[in-house]
């Protein structure tokens, strides 16, 4: 289950890949604008703003993030939807999904089947972290292996369930898109605040966290975030009152039909 609440704790920063990867749309007036894996709708909002004539659609699998999106009031049709059973209808001119595909595995197949689908000279544009080596999940994989936890844990943890910028832009040029792919690694600054968890385990509770709390008893998980929380913070010691948290992300925008037939 996601938690809007929890997820919205570092929204500023949570947000600012979306707006990254949007400004990198130079579509004029779509006619359709959808969001797919929308979460809280807050990002789904400034898309019906970027372009108030467009018919904007969010849509998630979260019963509890689409009531919160609702609730925002904005000019967007927001709806419960699996993203795995979305099908461009002929409108779509701008499909965005940001920070979904990672938990959607075989997402490859999917967008090469948007991007053959969609009405040619859309724009798909996705982003997805690419952060499944860096120390924060590596902490997460050695907790879940110790023998306390391997038999509930280990089989709902993946494998680097996302590809490099150039994989997706090898699949995106080979459906006939024009790509722009490229990656970029934040270094978030969390402040730590007194009595309260290491940022990084907040951060990791509205995200990667969530499997785990939820394959756990209220004792078990108690023992599991305190020993991650130890490990956390040997990785992203505290300096300046706050910790530096690297994060990488991976962007692609593909141009449908934009391709030069000899080419493909
Ligand atoms: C990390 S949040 C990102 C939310 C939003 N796009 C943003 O950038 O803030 C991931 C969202 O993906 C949704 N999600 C995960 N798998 C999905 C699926 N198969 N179909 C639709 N939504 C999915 C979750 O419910 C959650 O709201």
């Amino acid at each position: 289950m996601w938690d809007p609440a929890t997820y919205l704790r570092y929204g500023d920063e949570r947000s600012r890949p979306f707006h990254d990867l949007v400004a990198r749309i130079p579509a004029g007036r779509p006619r359709t604008v959808v969001d797919l894996g929308c979460g809280p709708g807050q990002l789904t909002a400034t898309l019906a703003e970027r372009w108030p004539a467009s018919r904007v659609v969010g849509l998630d699998s979260s019963p509890e993030m689409i009531d919160r999106a609702a609730a925002l009031d904005a000019p967007v049709d927001f709806a419960v939807a699996d993203v795995r059973d979305w099908h461009p209808t002929g409108d779509e001119d701008v499909v965005v999904t940001n920070a979904v595909l990672q938990w959607v595995p075989g997402h490859q197949d999917l967008l090469r089947r948007w991007a053959t689908a969609l009405p040619a000279g859309s724009w798909l544009a996705m982003q997805v972290p690419g952060n499944f080596d860096a120390p924060s999940h590596r902490a997460l994989r050695e907790v879940a292996d110790r023998p306390a936890w391997r038999a509930d844990l280990v089989p709902l943890l993946r494998a680097d369930p996302v590809d490099d910028p150039a994989d997706y832009a090898a699949l995106l040029t080979g459906a006939g898109c024009a790509v722009d792919a490229w990656e970029t690694t934040y270094v978030h600054l969390l402040p730590a605040r007194p009595a309260a968890d290491h940022p990084v385990l907040a951060w990791m509770e509205g995200t990667a966290l969530r499997p785990v709390r939820a394959a756990l008893d209220a004792s078990g998980w108690s023992d599991f975030r305190a020993e991650l929380g130890v490990r956390l913070a040997a990785a992203y010691p505290l300096r300046h009152g706050q910790v530096y948290f690297p994060f990488r992300r991976v962007f692609v925008v593909a141009h449908t039909g934009d391709r030069a037939e000899e080419n493909l």
